[in-house]
């Protein structure tokens, strides 16, 4: 959530706690203000750790000349101004929009995707998965070449990409390899950074880290023209949050190498999450997540863009049996994150609760000596460059 403390608005000395910057690159917002004379330009997001709340730390007024039209940002730095307090409303306003577009997950999304990972057995069953597929894919990409570079997208707290590594290395241990990650979750890729410096199997790989979203990471590759290419490149769980799904696939297969593999981890089409997302599509996709897509979505745009695939069930299925109990902590906690909530009981009317519950139930999962399992298979699609 996104909130004013401490009364300051301007400068990084606002709130009781230190900052952690959320986005690399300036996040620019514009707006007028009441009288449509001004236009601001918000940039800087921070992030408290301790309250989880974020803040905006610059913000850039401007006068405009003409109401509606863009002034240069030189015109606007020197306006830079103290007098924000009759915007703060308006500004406020503005932060709000700005919010349901940031997809990377802080505060508490953080720690439901933690405790999801906890309860649902997804790792396990995506590193079962590349531990049968990649040493030979792995072999595959690596013919005839001295060094491998690897790009992961969206790579979290690198959980998964970790141990990948660590099988590149053991499948061709005398190949030197490098890995650019690209993960706009500032405190996700501290988490993946700490869990580098403790694993001894990663300390020969050279990591460069991109702490951005993939829609600015595929802007600055382009206003560059660096076009770094890689040998293997995976999405995992992640292609839900992208704003174009054709464009990010053809991207990302253009920096391929030769014989290189972009690898795109989703769930299943008709499994679990594809039920729930698509019968309450209303409900919810509101925020991160604004058109949800199993394999059935990437499947289809990979081949209408005529690449070549090939796709690999990942099966799972975790126990829901708590969700059903609405005392249940862990129950409530699962239910936040399958519905991206922060509060499942308060955000849905107890229509719309009861119909979830019950296609969760009874459309998505199995029962098995009492107990509730749901579906949520995976699918690993291959693309070939
Ligand atoms: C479900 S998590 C998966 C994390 C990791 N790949 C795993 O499987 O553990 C989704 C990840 O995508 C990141 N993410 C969301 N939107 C993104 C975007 N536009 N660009 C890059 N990463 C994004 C989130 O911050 C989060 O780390």
């Amino acid at each position: 959530m996104f909130g004013l403390e401490g009364g300051v608005l301007a400068g990084v000395t606002i709130g009781p706690s230190p900052l952690l910057k959320i986005n690399q690159s300036p996040k620019r917002y514009m707006s007028m203000d009441r009288n449509n004379t001004a236009q601001l330009q918000l940039f800087e997001f921070w992030h408290s750790q301790s309250s989880s709340k974020s803040y905006i730390t610059k913000v850039h007024l401007s006068r405009a000349s003409q109401p509606g039209k863009r002034d240069l940002l030189s015109d606007w730095r020197q306006e830079e101004q103290s007098a924000l307090c009759p915007y703060s409303l308006h500004i406020q306003g503005s932060v709000m929009a700005e919010e349901a577009k940031q997809t990377c997950y802080e505060g508490s999304s953080v720690q439901s995707f933690q405790f999801y990972l906890e309860h649902s057995g997804e790792h396990e069953a995506i590193l079962k998965c590349a531990h049968n597929l990649l040493p030979g894919e792995f072999q595959r990409i690596a013919a005839g070449k001295s060094s491998l570079d690897v790009l992961g997208v969206g790579s979290g707290g690198g959980e998964v990409d970790a141990q990948m590594l660590t099988l590149l290395q053991s499948t061709l241990p005398a190949v030197p390899v490098t890995a650019d990650i690209v993960e706009g979750s500032a405190a996700l890729t501290d988490n993946f950074k700490a869990l580098v410096a403790k694993t001894a199997t990663l300390q020969k790989i050279q990591f460069v880290w991109h702490v951005m979203g993939s829609e600015d990471y595929e802007k600055q590759v382009r206003a560059k023209g660096d076009m770094k290419k890689f040998d293997f490149i995976h999405m995992i769980q992640m292609i839900y949050y992208v704003d174009n799904l054709s464009s990010t696939i053809k991207f990302y297969q253009s920096l391929l190498k030769n014989n290189g593999k972009l690898m795109i981890i989703v769930e299943a089409a008709d499994g679990g999450w594809d039920k729930l997302w698509k019968t309450f599509k209303k409900e919810l996709c509101t925020g991160a997540i604004t058109e949800y897509r199993s394999s059935a979505e990437v499947i289809a745009c990979v081949k209408s863009l005529g690449l070549k695939y090939e796709e690999h069930v990942i099966s799972n299925t975790f126990d829901i049996t708590e969700c059903f109990n609405p005392s249940s902590t862990n129950g409530g906690r699962l239910l936040n994150f399958m519905t991206a909530q922060d509060h499942f009981y308060q955000s849905f009317t107890p229509e719309i609760r009861a119909g979830m519950l019950d296609l969760l139930r009874n459309k998505c999962s199995t029962e098995k000596d009492g107990r509730v399992f749901f579906n949520s298979n995976l699918s690993c699609i291959l693309i070939h460059a």
